[in-house]
């Protein structure tokens, strides 16, 4: 079996990649470990920068996403007894962001490849990597695939970045000594827009996935199961850390969806290796306080589908020579600002008053300063 690229992973990476390939008529396959139910059941963040949505829709698969998504102009800040927005629609004119689950992105990716005749093989085996160097194939469950690029697009744990030859790659990592515990519920948000909210009990946000269901997540220790966490305990703790200002009370309801993901920074440099690609989770992982991670995934293969366009069309390298250090600036943007917002919301065991008063100092500033509130809502929105 031959294509011209071999993408593996069908996570918004490899989805979005082989249907940006596809409008450029070039020809993929997708191999992808887990089930077509599974990858579109898996419940991830839901923040799409205004980028983002455009690349969706110029890509012809955005109508559900402006019917279903919802936009939103600001988020709030709480902490202490105060509450404080972030307008970024006062701030940055015509800039904004949806709300629209991952998984949604996910099935309508996935509709869209399969209306077009395009081929995923969802459950496949035992995928490896070979001859990067020069012309590489892929085998999987018995089968070969002959490619003239490969982009790996299988997420933090796949085995598209140990192919790489040691040595080769450079990695940045940081782990938080904590984890966030998210949960949907069915319970109409409790406000219009998302609310981040730091307390001395740890971090809450607030978030929501349509007009009859609520997305919430809590700063919990980082050996945490989610079965430490019965509902009720769960309800008490989002109170304790939402209901901090007057006049605001949490609606609950049936919690029908529990996880724990773990919080780290982690980049990978270059983010390819001879005819290797590497795209999304595959060469970075940011901690979601910035919901970034999908649209990181995005603003890649973004640059990636341009580089191999000019590669078959006119035989030249050189935009794919450049693709690593075209997303990596992006990349340590996200990176920081991640850092930043998570530095600023969350509690650390290390803390003492002095750190508890800066966080606090810092919050100040950003609801005083239209220009520290600038900052936040151009890099939340997302650079162009
Ligand atoms: N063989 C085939 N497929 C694999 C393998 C493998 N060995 N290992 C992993 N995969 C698949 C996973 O099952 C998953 O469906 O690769 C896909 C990777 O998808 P994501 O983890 O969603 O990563 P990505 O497409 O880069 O999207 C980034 O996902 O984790 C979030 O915060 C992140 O929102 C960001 C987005
Ligand atoms: C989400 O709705 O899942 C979400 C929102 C904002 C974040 C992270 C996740 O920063």
């Amino acid at each position: 079996m031959r294509t011209q690229v071999g993408i593996i992973g069908a996570g918004p990476a490899g989805l979005l990649l082989s249907h940006l390939l596809h409008l450029r008529g070039i020809s993929s396959v997708v191999l992808e470990k887990r089930s077509r139910d599974h990858v579109e059941r898996r419940v991830r963040a839901g923040v799409l920068e205004h980028g983002t949505v455009d690349t969706l829709v110029q890509a012809g698969v955005g109508a559900r996403l402006l019917r279903e998504g919802l936009p939103h102009h600001g988020i709030e800040l709480r902490y202490g007894a105060e509450s404080h927005r972030i307008a970024f629609d006062e701030l940055l004119p015509g800039r904004s962001i949806t709300v629209y689950g991952q998984q949604e992105v996910v099935k309508d990716l996935i509709a869209a490849r399969l209306a077009a005749g395009g081929d995923i093989r969802f459950e496949v085996t035992d995928v490896a990597l070979h001859a990067l160097e020069d012309r590489p194939y892929l085998t999987f469950g018995g089968e070969r695939l002959d490619c003239d690029v490969i982009a790996g697009c299988d997420g933090f744990h796949g085995v598209s970045r140990p192919a790489v030859p040691d040595g080769v790659l450079t990695t940045y990592e940081r782990a938080y000594p904590f984890a966030w515990l998210g949960i949907l519920a069915r319970v109409p948000p409790s406000a219009e827009e998302l609310i981040y909210a730091r307390t001395d009990r740890g971090f809450a946000l607030h978030s929501m996935r349509s007009p009859e269901v609520s997305r919430f997540y809590l700063q919990v220790p980082p050996d945490t199961s989610a079965d430490d966490w019965p509902d009720e305990r769960i309800w008490a703790e989002l109170k304790a850390r939402l209901e901090t200002v007057p006049g605001f009370t949490l609606a609950t309801g049936e919690i029908f969806d529990k996880g724990v993901t773990p919080m780290r920074g982690f980049v990978t440099e270059p983010m390819q290796y001879g005819r290797l690609y590497l795209a999304g989770d595959a060469a970075h992982i940011v901690p979601p306080t910035g919901a970034k991670g999908l649209n990181l995934a995005v603003a890649d293969v973004r640059v990636l589908a341009e580089a191999l366009d000019a590669f078959f069309a006119t035989g030249s390298a050189d935009l794919l020579d450049g693709y690593s250090r075209a997303c990596l600036k992006r990349v340590w943007r996200a990176q920081h600002f991640s850092w930043w917002m998570t530095t600023l919301l969350h509690t650390f065991d290390t803390d003492d008053d002095y750190g508890r008063r800066l966080q606090v100092s810092h919050l100040d500033y950003i609801t005083a300063s239209e220009a520290a509130a600038t900052t936040l809502a151009e890099n939340y929105v997302g650079l162009p």
